[in-house]
């Protein structure tokens, strides 16, 4: 029958066959699944393991510490953490339009991830430890989606590092295959992983860069990243974690309106508060929330965020709007 300890003793097993003495790497994203996948691998081969998570400077307030910090203590992980938001940001300077917003955050996270793949490849060529594996989070419903699955990734290097052949070929390591997400939040809780990691709800790869309509810069993120810390905190507290699919919150940077706060008019943004139901995304609806609860989100965020004068409730449907906002 079925139960954690028996899925993680056999996935340990057969990692450590498949490894021998060779060496893994794997991408980190602050989400479940990368988490939970890299922590059975630590498990199952140690030191052999190198994680690397790139700060594309998108994150949510604190996610970043929690995967440098909070993971690395539950795991021993070694973990190689690129700072890239400089590089970032400047690629972002002056966009707005969501898709080229998306293209350039994925085709700068590649670059920034396989250089320093590159980089880990390089240090350990030439011994018994070559790094030949990549680890990954692919899950049951990811393999039943994509048909199958090959075993094999071709990744490309663009930059070379060290006298590397064009094309790497890795074998796959995908030690949740067999798991739905439940399943794997199991596993991860048992492994040790904090709550704030095996819990946490889904959040796009593009992070806050996708949730400012309009430009994205340093300033707009931090201000986004408190706002949405405020609504976060207030969720948790009231308790409603478990009954939202998660809670977008997005800056209306490119608009403005008409307050007044102490003893004087503002001129600020709107932020959206976009909570929702679903069962797997495709389909969602507005989440019911307590009015006391959005209430104390509103007063928290426009006393507390500076050039924020007014928080807005999205009662729409998935569909016609989607989840995000862009
Ligand atoms: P939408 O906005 O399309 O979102 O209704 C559906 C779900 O997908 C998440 N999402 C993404 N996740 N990369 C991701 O990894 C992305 O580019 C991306 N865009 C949207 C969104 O948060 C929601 O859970």
């Amino acid at each position: 029958s079925w139960t954690t300890g028996s899925v993680i003793e056999e996935q340990v097993a057969a990692i450590r066959e498949q490894v021998g003495t060779k060496r893994a790497i794997c991408g980190l994203s602050g989400g479940v699944d990368s988490a939970v996948a890299a922590a059975l691998v630590q498990k199952a081969i140690g030191s052999q393991l190198t994680c690397v998570y790139v700060d594309h400077g998108l994150m949510r307030k604190g996610e970043t510490e929690q995967v440098e910090k909070d993971f690395v203590a539950a795991t021993g992980v070694q973990l190689k953490v690129v700072d890239a938001e400089e590089r970032f940001l400047t690629a972002l300077k002056g966009v707005s339009d969501p898709e080229e917003k998306r293209k350039i955050i994925g085709r700068e996270f590649i670059r920034v991830f396989e250089q320093a793949q590159a980089e880990i490849i390089a240090e350990a060529s030439g011994s018994d430890e070559a790094v030949e594996f990549l680890v990954q989070g692919t899950l049951y419903p990811d393999v039943v989606e994509s048909g199958g699955g090959t075993g094999t990734a071709n990744i490309k290097s663009h930059h070379n590092v060290g006298g590397l052949p064009e094309d790497l070929e890795f074998q796959l390591i995908e030690p949740l295959r067999k798991l739905f997400k439940d399943e794997v939040r199991m596993v991860g809780q048992e492994l040790g992983l904090p709550d704030e990691i095996v819990q946490r709800q889904p959040f796009p790869g593009p992070g806050l860069g996708i949730r400012i309509v309009g430009e994205v810069t340093k300033e707009r993120l931090d201000l986004l990243r408190e706002a949405d810390a405020i609504a976060r905190e207030e969720l948790t507290a009231a308790g409603l974690d478990r009954d939202i699919w998660q809670c977008p919150v997005v800056l209306l940077a490119d608009v403005r309106s008409v307050g007044v706060q102490g003893d004087g008019r503002t001129y600020g943004h709107p932020i959206v508060l976009r909570p929702v139901s679903s069962e797997d995304a495709m389909t969602a609806d507005w989440s019911r929330l307590p009015y006391d609860v959005l209430g104390r989100i509103s007063t928290r965020i426009t006393n507390e965020v500076a050039d924020v004068n007014r928080v807005v409730l999205d009662v729409t449907s998935k569909p016609p709007g989607t989840i995000e906002w862009e």
